[in-house]
């Protein structure tokens, strides 16, 4: 009934009020709970990130401790979910295992599906998920490649955990090296929450009918594999291994992203909101050089990806359309560095996603939104009277 604005891809439409992201793309500010990105990423960790966006304040000590307590004890996976696990061919993307085996929490936590949950009940299923994800994340790729799944260390911290789990075997004894630590956790605080985008409004839709969290990050997960948002992490890197193979000239491949008859389009350039930079791909541009220094990494693909960035930003083509290199631009190349395979890039970008994810969730819980349901401008037949299958 009544009026109905088309707004295509809701370029000019607000679908909710949030008191967690704030960002400005002209400016090119992004601010957690009004604290400025660029303090965060130097300052803080993921997890004291992650209670601040899904509780709304920097934790004291003991809220702290007690936080990441919590998620320590809650890292295991149920051993039937890891027979699940183990049905997936080894061809599996990493982020379909991902998305399923999140999904599956729904049967293994039923209560989480109840419209009306208790604050407890609650929180423990954003502990519970926030500890399983990393499980989950370096299990789908322990299957990849067909090596044996190491379970959690919960004397290590998360992000180091992480790691363990990715890179440790049986055999060997294990070395956790603080750079590496350092820049990942550097890299999921960049990527912790990013307000309205395309999977967080995912995971708020499917929540707006009372669905499970579980339920509603898997399909936020789903959202965030697509080329055009955190899938375009692998497709950067997947891209500048193409202009290497093919000798190296950037300027060719800025052409073909021009050419209106080619589909092919700069992947890790360009931003629905930011139009003057992405105060994001800037500290990471910073960061991926002090990690290939401190690692002692020369990756070429570095050098392709600064000549590729200036044959781009020199070009009427981008400067017109205001097409900056993204979030995703340079991440890739600290991923490789961290010895991350690139499958598993957006798998990363999801672990780093899923506080934002959960503090959009429960914020709209908490506001009691409606369901969402976005009304359409009808362009079909408008009446016609059914034919049998004879007479057509
Ligand atoms: N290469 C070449 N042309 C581009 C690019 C690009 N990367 N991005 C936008 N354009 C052109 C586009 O063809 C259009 O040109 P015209 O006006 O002549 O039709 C104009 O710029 C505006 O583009 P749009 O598609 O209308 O802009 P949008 O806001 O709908 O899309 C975007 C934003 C991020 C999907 C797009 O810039 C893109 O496809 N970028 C490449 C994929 C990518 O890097 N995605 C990661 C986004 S950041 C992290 C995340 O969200 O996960």
């Amino acid at each position: 009934t009544g009026y109905v604005t088309l707004d295509s891809g809701y370029k000019n439409t607000g679908a909710t009020k949030s008191a967690i992201t704030f960002l400005d793309g002209e400016e090119g500010i992004l601010r957690y709970r009004g604290y400025p990105i660029e303090q965060l990423a130097e300052k803080s960790s993921f997890l004291e990130v992650a209670y601040l966006l899904i509780y709304g304040a920097l934790p004291t000590q003991s809220e702290f401790d007690s936080f990441r307590h919590q998620i320590t004890q809650h890292t295991l996976i149920h051993e039937d979910i890891r027979k699940i696990l183990d049905g997936f061919p080894s061809s599996a993307h990493p982020m379909g295992i991902l998305s399923s085996l999140v999904c599956s929490l729904t049967a293994f936590y039923p209560k989480s599906i109840a419209p009306e949950i208790s604050k407890e009940e609650l929180n423990l299923n954003i502990v519970r998920l926030m500890a399983k994800i990393s499980t989950i994340a370096a299990w789908s790729y322990k299957n990849s490649v067909g090596h044996p799944l190491i379970y959690p260390r919960n004397d290590l911290d998360y992000c180091a955990n992480f790691l363990y789990m990715m890179f440790s075997f049986p055999t060997e004894k294990y070395e956790i090296n603080p750079v590496v630590v350092s820049a990942l956790n550097k890299l999921l605080i960049l990527h912790a929450d990013h307000e309205q985008n395309c999977s967080t409004s995912t995971v708020r839709l499917v929540g707006s009918a009372n669905a499970s969290l579980y339920g509603s990050v898997s399909a936020g997960i789903n959202a965030l594999w697509g080329p055009l948002h955190g899938g375009a992490n692998q497709e950067v890197v997947e891209m500048l291994e193409a202009i290497q193979a093919d000798g190296g000239n950037t300027q060719k491949w800025v052409d073909k992203a021009k050419d209106k008859n080619d589909s092919f389009r700069l992947m890790g350039f360009g931003h629905r909101v930011y139009k003057n930079f992405d105060p994001r791909a800037k500290i990471i541009k910073k960061a991926a050089d002090e990690v290939l220094n401190a690692l002692g990494i020369n990756d070429p693909l570095l050098k392709i990806a600064g000549e590729l960035e200036q044959a781009a930003l020199t070009d009427p083509y981008f400067v017109e359309r205001k097409l900056y290199p993204n979030v995703d631009f340079y991440s890739g190349i600290i991923y490789r560095a961290l010895g991350i395979p690139t499958e598993m890039f957006t798998v990363l970008f999801a672990m780093g996603r899923l506080p934002g994810w959960i503090a959009q969730w429960k914020e709209m819980r908490e506001n009691k939104e409606p369901i969402g349901r976005p009304r359409q401008i009808y362009t079909g037949e408008l009446q016609r009277d059914y034919q049998e299958i004879s007479a057509r």
